[in-house]
């Protein structure tokens, strides 16, 4: 059930002497290869920030902008520019975490958009709650969470979001979404379809235990613990950092985008037929019809695992990562993402979909 909140006009008004305040942080032809993991140097028309609920209500409200395309930025992890950015590009800074209800077992923190997502995880395994620890060192930004639904070793942001706040872009109304409304999937969710482009994520609630049972049947993360004999989400953090350290580049040294493709579900007839072929096939019970097939796995086995083409290529211990080498375009990336859709269809008639945006 969505919830609608009509901001005050009195305290808009209140907060008309602000609009100076507001417009610096509104930038023209600004730069955004700092605002993307894959370090692309592209510009964007607009650039705007805010901090707060009141000032991007205000803004879109009042803004000279308004009638070009808009888009949302958190930590730029899961995106790709192809060209300069026509339109605005606004990015939440709003951060901070609140209780906002507690009992003895759980726990309920409504968390700013614009926190860094690794540092909530952090807050929350300080304090021993539970539900959070999988999704270590994932980058990104709290606001993305429930957009992207992010998810690694077992658990998924749907496991813990309790209610998304977003401001829709054409009313400017400040409106909830409960679990159910983000219709989350897997990497997927109502932001990433019907309503896309149409809210912005202000503030994102989530559930976390006070006795947290923790999640650790993902084979990786079994092995990473075997040594260690107190298990708790800061154990699990720490194994999780390990594992992720061991396998995934680090964005601030080499530039990408974590998993590029998702994992295709497919009917497990076919998985059948293809074992005929390829008895070690990577594949994921899902339901009783369809398996999951580790994009990772069908990208190796093609040969593109840790290649290297020119200004980019395949990360050497995960074949899902693309990287930038150096001063790649986005086109460049976009051009071998293709290239590995068509390897990969070729080899094993399955289609494979890109996981990051491309703009
Ligand atoms: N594999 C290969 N070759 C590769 C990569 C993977 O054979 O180059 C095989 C592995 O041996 C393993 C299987 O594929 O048997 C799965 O690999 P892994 O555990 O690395 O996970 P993944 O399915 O490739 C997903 C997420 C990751 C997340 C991990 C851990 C997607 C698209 N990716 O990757 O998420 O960290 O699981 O749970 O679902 C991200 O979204 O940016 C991301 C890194």
């Amino acid at each position: 059930m969505l919830i609608h909140i009509v901001i005050n006009s009195t305290f808009i008004n209140v907060q008309l002497y602000n609009l100076y305040r507001f417009m610096d942080k509104l930038f023209e032809n600004y730069c955004l290869k700092k605002h993307n993991t894959f370090g692309i140097d592209v510009n964007t028309k607009y650039y705007y920030e805010f901090s707060s609920t009141e000032e991007i209500v205000f803004f879109l409200r009042e803004n000279p902008v308004s009638n070009i395309k808009k888009l949302i930025l958190g930590a730029g992890s899961n995106i790709v520019f192809t060209k300069d950015f026509d339109g605005i590009v606004i990015r939440p800074r709003d951060r901070g975490v609140q209780i906002v209800e507690e009992t003895k077992e759980t726990i309920l923190l409504k968390v700013g958009a614009g926190e860094v997502w690794d540092n909530f995880v952090n807050y929350c395994c300080k304090r021993n709650y539970g539900g959070a620890e999988n999704l270590s060192l994932i980058p990104g930004m709290v606001g993305a969470t429930p957009v992207q639904n992010i998810g690694a070793y077992g658990v998924e942001a749907k496991d813990i979001i309790e209610e998304v706040e977003a401001v829709n872009i054409d009313t400017q109304e400040i409106e909830k979404f409960n679990n159910e409304d983000c219709k989350f999937e897997y990497r997927n969710s109502i932001f990433k379809k019907e309503l896309k482009g149409k809210y912005i994520v202000t503030y994102v609630t989530y559930k976390l235990s006070k006795t947290p049972i923790l999640n650790i049947n993902y084979g990786k993360v079994k092995d990473e613990l075997k040594n260690c004999i107190n298990i708790d989400v800061n154990s699990v953090r720490e194994a999780i950092i390990n594992i992720r350290n061991r396998k995934l580049p680090d964005p601030e040294k080499i530039g990408n985008a974590g998993s590029f493709f998702k994992n295709p579900i497919i009917d497990n007839n076919r998985t059948q037929e293809l074992k005929i072929d390829f008895s070690d096939i990577v594949s994921y019970k899902v339901s009783e019809t369809k398996d999951k097939i580790a994009a990772g796995w069908l990208i190796e086995q093609c040969g593109l695992k840790g290649k290297n083409f020119g200004k980019v290529g395949t990360y050497k211990d995960q074949a899902l990562v693309i990287v930038n080498y150096g001063d790649a375009t986005g086109n460049d990336i976009f051009n071998l993402a293709k290239d590995i859709q068509q390897t990969v269809y070729d080899k094993f008639g399955i289609i494979i979909d890109m996981e990051v945006n491309i703009v």
